[in-house]
């Protein structure tokens, strides 16, 4: 199965309307001129934004997405947003189980299960992410912690035209640090492999797998050349159009 390359920017907490404005426009004048598509481009900003890039990605090659959603389908729970409420403001990804959210916020393996279900019935695409600490990363429990975490937070039903996971080893995250190129294509098999065990070779096969953590258009090229390496998603370098795009160029 073939899969086609997806380059995500996770805006986190940062963004404005000008910068929607500006990224998105600027990011579509230059994707939407290519005679043909080798990637897919993403941008995540917060909730707050994601009506307004909606907005401007109508009708333009660029993809929107949220970064977080509730495992609950509506009701009384105040600052939460719905799977529902990012398809109707026109998302069609939604990133869950950043190390960020299960750091910040106590997020399990348990909860993020719950939260691709509900996205995926609401019909939104999920990106989980996974990765070690640089803790678990020097005890030598990389393979064990990213296996756990493969096991426990993807949603049962894993397809490979709805189910993203992106390895973001939480040391690398805005550090300047990235493991090096065989580390990279160790974990990315490794989850691989699982996934056949898990869904079967075939979806497994067509799953695509990303990799984040400091991504900048100077490694973009040899990180997302890897084997089994099908995409990049990128925190810092999202926000800056010359950057995001240079990281595509990997792809070009
Ligand atoms: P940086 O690209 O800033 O390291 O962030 C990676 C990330 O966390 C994307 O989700």
């Amino acid at each position: 199965m073939t899969r086609t390359p997806l380059i995500a920017g996770n805006w986190k907490m940062n963004g404005t309307p000008m910068l929607v404005k500006d990224m998105i426009l600027g990011l579509a004048q230059k994707y939407d001129a290519l005679p043909e598509k080798p990637f897919e481009m993403l941008i995540c900003p917060p909730f707050t934004l994601i009506g307004l890039a909606s907005e401007f990605a109508k009708n333009t090659g660029i993809v929107i997405g949220g970064q977080n959603c509730s495992a609950l389908s509506n009701g009384a729970h105040t600052g939460d947003i719905s799977a529902l409420m990012l398809k109707e403001a026109r998302a069609k990804y939604v990133i869950l189980g950043h190390s960020e959210r299960r750091t910040d916020h106590g997020e399990t393996n348990a909860l993020i299960k719950a939260k691709a279900e509900q996205a995926l019935k609401d019909g939104l695409k999920v990106i989980i992410c996974v990765g070690e600490t640089e803790v678990q990363k020097d005890a030598g429990e990389t393979l064990k912690v990213v296996s756990k975490q493969v096991s426990e937070s993807l949603p049962s039903d894993t397809k490979a035209d709805d189910v993203v996971i992106a390895y973001e080893p939480v040391w690398a995250i805005g550090t300047g640090r990235t493991p090096t190129g065989a580390e990279v294509e160790e974990v990315h098999a490794f989850i691989r492999k699982q996934l056949a065990e898990m869904i079967g070779l075939d979806e497994a096969g067509g799953l695509r797998i990303l990799y984040g953590g400091s991504v900048k258009p100077s490694n973009a090229k040899e990180l997302l050349h890897i084997p089994n390496v099908d995409g990049a998603l990128v925190g810092g370098a999202s926000l800056k159009l010359d950057d995001f795009w240079g990281i595509a160029q990997a792809y070009l």
